[in-house]
């Protein structure tokens, strides 16, 4: 039997088209960005979440001389997250980067860890995660949930 799954997301070619708390989530997220260790790959990576208590995030990709060692800023901003507030749910992340690893025109997007984290996530608190992705040249990608870019994910209800 044939079967097809549909990934949604919203395109916007310039993230000022979003509300101005998203704009200010993707300004914090481009400020943590800049302080990003990547002395290794020279790719800068800032993630900004917001909390259902209305608490701000920050985390930026940290890396290593032992290559493996090293974190993505999702998982950064991710884990502190749910360190700290673990009765509070994620309700969005924002990821921005900042480095010649991707075109221009090209969106970061999440690697396959992050996404299994922030499924993680999700399945904790019950509740979708907003997913913002920004490319270099200011246009986004948006996703309702990580279920869109994680299908059939590990522990998803698929
Ligand atoms: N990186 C992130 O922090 N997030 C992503 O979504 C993709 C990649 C980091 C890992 C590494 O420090 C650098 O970007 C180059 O891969």
């Amino acid at each position: 039997m044939h079967r097809e799954i549909t990934i949604k997301y919203e395109y916007f070619e310039d993230y000022n088209e979003l509300s101005k708390d998203e704009v200010d989530l993707i300004q914090k997220a481009y400020g943590i960005c800049e302080k990003a260790y990547a002395p290794y790959s020279e790719f800068k990576v800032g993630a900004s979440i917001l909390l259902s208590n209305g608490e701000v995030i920050l985390g930026n990709n940290q890396e290593n001389t032992a290559y493996p060692s090293g974190l993505c800023a999702e998982r950064v901003a991710l884990f502190y997250a749910n360190a700290n507030y673990d009765s509070d749910k994620v309700q969005t992340i924002v990821v921005v980067s900042n480095g010649d690893l991707i075109d221009e025109k090209l969106v970061i997007t999440p690697c396959g860890s992050c996404r299994q984290v922030m499924l993680e996530s999700e399945k904790r608190q019950d509740e979708p995660i907003r997913i913002v992705l920004v490319a270099h040249n200011r246009s986004v990608y948006v996703f309702q949930s990580i279920q869109d870019l994680l299908p059939f994910g590990f522990g998803s209800n698929f």
